[in-house]
C-alpha cells in the first residue's frame, strides 16, 4: 500500500478562534473542532465504544451490512475522500469491498494528525488501496482532491459518524453545497446522519457515567492550557450535556463551577467568566428521514438509496451529484 500524509495548519488559527470564541458579548463558544489533538482523538476513539453511544455502532452495522448493496448503486470509485475519517474503523467496511472491483486511492481529510495516523494504521493491510492523507480542513482537504483527482473517474465523498449535525440545519445545507461544488455529474456522497430518538437515551450518550465525554469534553481546555499556556483550572468545570427541543439538538457545554478570571497568554486574552456560566463547545443536530433528503436536494444532490440502522435510529445516505 502506498501512503502519503500532507502537513498541519498552523497554530495561530488556533488563538484567533480562541479569542473570537470567548470574547464574544452574551455566549461564550469554542470551536468543537478544536476537540481532536491527540488526547481528544483518543478519547473520542474510547467513546465509540461506549455502550451509551450508539452512534458508531449503528454506523458500522450500515456499512457491514451494506457495503456491497452500496457499491452495486455506485459507479465503482477511482479515488475515495473522507472528510474526518477519524480512526477509519468503519470506513475500512466498505473500502474493502470497494477494492475488490478495482484499485482505489484513499483520501481523508483529517484536522488531526493523531486520528490521521491512526487511520493509516486501520488501512496499511488493504492492497490495492493507496492512502494519500490530508492533514486539512474539510473544505480545503477536498479542493486538493478535487484539483488531482482524475475527471474521467467517480468521485466517492464519506462524511460519517454525524458529524454533519455539528453545523446548524442551515449552516449543514451551506457546507454541502461547497462539497458539492467540488464535485462533478457521476461523483457520489455518502452522509452518516443521527436521527431524532428518545431524549434520554441522547443525554446518556453524550454524558455517559463513565465520564469519558466529560474528559473529552474539558481536555479542549487543557488543549488550551498545553497550547496557548492558558491557566484554566480544569477541576472549576463541568461537563453539561443539553437537548435543545427547539433546535432538535444537543449541546455540550463546560459550566464554570465558580466566579474566575482565566488568561490565556497565546491568545493574547483574559477571560472572566461568572459562577454557572458556560462556555458552548459543540452542537449535535438529530434529523429526520425527509429533512435528510430535502438537504440533499437543496445542495444539488439526488438520493441513490437511504439506510436506516434497526437498533439505533441512524441513516446512511446516497447522494449522487446531478
Ligand atoms: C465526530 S468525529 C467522527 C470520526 C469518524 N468519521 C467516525 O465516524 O467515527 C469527527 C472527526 O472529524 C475531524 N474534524 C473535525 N473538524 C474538522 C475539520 N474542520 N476539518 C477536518 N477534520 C475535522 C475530527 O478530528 C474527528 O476525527
Amino acid at each position: 500500500m502506498l501512503t502519503t500524509t500532507l502537513a498541519a495548519p498552523s497554530l495561530s488559527e488556533l488563538a484567533q478562534d480562541v479569542r473570537a470564541g470567548l470574547s464574544k458579548p452574551g455566549q461564550k463558544e469554542l470551536p468543537c473542532r478544536y476537540f481532536y489533538d491527540e488526547i481528544g482523538s483518543a478519547l473520542f476513539e474510547v467513546i465509540t465504544h461506549l455502550p451509551e453511544y450508539g452512534l458508531s455502532r449503528a454506523g458500522e452495522r450500515l456499512l457491514r451490512k451494506h457495503a456491497s448493496a452500496l457499491a452495486s448503486r455506485l459507479p465503482a470509485p477511482a479515488v475515495v475522500a473522507e472528510l474526518g475519517c477519524g480512526s477509519g474503523k468503519n470506513t475500512r467496511w466498505l473500502l474493502e469491498t470497494l477494492v475488490q472491483n478495482r484499485p482505489v486511492t484513499y483520501c481523508p481529510i483529517e484536522i488531526s494528525g493523531a486520528a490521521l495516523a491512526a487511520c493509516k494504521r486501520q488501512m496499511d493491510d488493504l492492497d490495492s488501496l493507496t492512502f494519500l492523507g490530508f492533514e486539512r480542513e474539510y473544505l480545503e482537504g477536498l479542493a486538493e482532491v478535487a484539483a488531482f483527482r482524475p475527471t474521467h473517474e467517480p468521485l466517492l465523498v464519506l462524511f460519517l459518524g454525524s458529524t454533519i449535525g455539528n453545523f446548524s440545519r442551515s449552516e449543514g445545507v451551506q457546507f454541502l453545497k461547497q462539497v458539492r461544488r467540488n464535485m462533478i455529474p457521476g461523483d457520489s456522497l455518502l452522509l452518516a446522519a443521527d436521527l431524532e430518538k428518545p431524549v434520554r437515551q441522547l443525554l446518556l450518550a453524550y454524558d455517559d457515567p463513565r465520564g469519558v465525554t466529560a474528559a473529552f469534553n474539558v481536555n479542549l481546555l487543557a488543549r488550551l492550557n498545553r497550547e496557548l499556556e492558558a491557566d484554566f483550572r480544569l477541576d472549576l468545570f463541568r461537563h453539561v450535556a443539553r437537548y435543545s427541543r427547539e433546535e432538535r439538538r444537543i449541546e455540550m457545554h463546560l459550566l464554570s463551577t465558580a466566579e474566575q478570571t482565566v488568561t490565556i497568554p497565546g491568545a493574547g486574552l483574559a477571560v472572566a467568566l461568572k459562577q454557572g456560566e458556560t462556555i458552548w463547545t459543540e452542537s449535535s443536530h438529530k434529523y429526520n428521514l425527509p429533512e435528510i433528503l430535502r438537504m440533499a436536494h437543496q445542495s444539488g444532490f439526488r438520493c441513490d438509496g437511504q439506510w436506516v440502522d434497526e437498533e439505533w435510529p441512524f441513516a446512511h445516505t446516497l447522494m449522487a451529484a446531478e
